[in-house]
């Protein structure tokens, strides 16, 4: 079986779907349920014995050590995080706390149950961090896109704690020999996606009849990935890395801001026209930008596909059809997912951005 941290969350639940759709390979799923967490993720798991949820912080040596004693995983495959750069503005402790000492009493637990195991259940060992290309920095327009190679430049609280967990991964390699791989991977998108984040957010808004907050100019590039291509490369890596590597994963796929909600305009304009026949468009307001908005990521993916053989499997407008289908399919989730927590926040980022 294979150790899942952060299973209930965006990404960690895709993950989880995922490998339980094509493998028979049970999941031990660790997760705290932060504000981010959400077993409605997983409910179509009900009742599947392959599947194993234990609710609990990465941080818990003695909860994790357990795990590893009890189950022997083959992996660990390490979600678990705060992972949004706008609460890391107005909130950084948990960051620190769950990025940085969290990964670091999670690697603890891991050297020392590791080193103990025999044969081929010590040398087929994986540790495997999920992380992100915001530890590179900000890009000028014409630069190239990030490489494996790139210095850390990290310059947000969220960014700064992963470059931080990254780091310990990477040490924990090159001092005590941990199996680990390393993967940074651009802006995803996908359903179960929390709608603090700008895609989601620009669709729950829209259909909500809310205005849509473009920080700044809108004109911040990102590079988008579907969230199943990024579970895919993500197996891909556990599968076939070269231990103490690092993977930078991507879609291709550079867009300012502004195109992202244009876009996202026009699949509800074609699914779910307004009552006035107006189109989305007209609910957008540019607000004040982020603190230290970084400008450009860009991903240079060739290596994995080179060395690994993935290449994505969505493009765009592909993947955005189908996010922008799954929320209009599932607004009982997006009803659940705005509780009291989620309102306290919008207000806490948006209130005072004055348009
Ligand atoms: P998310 O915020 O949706 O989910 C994070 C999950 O981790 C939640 O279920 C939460 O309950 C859990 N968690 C938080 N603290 C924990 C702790 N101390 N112990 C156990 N569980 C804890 O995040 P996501 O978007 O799914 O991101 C998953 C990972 O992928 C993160 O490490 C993130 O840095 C990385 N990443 C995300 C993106 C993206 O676009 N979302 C891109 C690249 C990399
Ligand atoms: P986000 O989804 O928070 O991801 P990240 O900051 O990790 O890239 O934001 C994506 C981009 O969208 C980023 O440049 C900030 C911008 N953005 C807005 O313009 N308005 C919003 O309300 C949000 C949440 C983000």
């Amino acid at each position: 079986m294979i150790l899942v941290t952060g299973g209930a969350g965006f990404i960690g639940a895709n993950f989880v779907l995922n490998w339980l759709a094509q493998s028979n390979e049970a999941v031990i799923n660790l997760d705290v349920l932060s504000y981010a967490g959400n077993l409605e993720n997983l409910a179509s798991l009900a009742g599947d014995e392959r599947h194993r949820f234990v609710q609990g912080d990465i941080g818990d040596f003695t909860l994790v050590t357990s795990l590893l004693t009890e189950h022997h995983p083959r992996a660990i495959i390490n979600f678990a995080a705060e992972s949004h750069v706008d609460r890391s503005i107005h909130g950084p402790e948990d960051f620190i706390r769950t990025n940085i000492v969290g990964t670091f009493r999670l690697l603890e637990a891991v050297r020392t149950y590791w080193p103990n195991l025999l044969g081929e259940p010590k040398g087929n060992f994986r540790f495997l961090h999920v992380s992100t290309d915001e530890v590179y920095g900000s890009l000028a327009k014409e630069e190239p896109a990030f490489t494996e190679a790139h210095r850390y430049e990290p310059n947000s609280p969220y960014s700064a704690s992963k470059a931080a967990s990254d780091h310990l991964v990477r040490a924990y390699h090159h001092t005590y020999g941990l199996p680990v791989l390393t993967t940074n991977c651009s802006n995803n998108y996908g359903p179960y996606h929390f709608p603090e984040k700008l895609i989601p957010l620009m669709i729950v808004n829209a259909l909500a009849g809310k205005p849509l907050p473009v920080y700044g100019d809108g004109q911040q590039i990102r590079d988008w990935l579907y969230v199943k291509d990024h579970c895919s490369a993500i197996c891909r890596v556990l599968e076939a890395g070269t231990v103490g590597e690092v993977y930078n994963i991507g879609g291709w796929n550079e867009m300012p801001n502004i195109d992202i909600v244009h876009a996202v305009c026009a699949l509800l304009d074609e699914f779910c026209t307004r009552i006035d026949g107006e189109s989305y468009r007209e609910q957008i307001s540019y607000v004040a930008d982020r603190p230290g908005h970084d400008r450009r990521y860009a991903m240079d993916a060739s290596k994995i596909e080179r060395e690994l053989n993935w290449k994505p499997a969505e493009t765009f407008e592909t993947g955005l059809r189908k996010t922008v289908q799954w929320y209009l399919d599932n607004q009982n989730w997006v009803a659940h997912v705005q509780s009291g927590a989620y309102r306290e926040w919008v207000k806490t980022n948006y209130e005072r951005r004055t348009a």
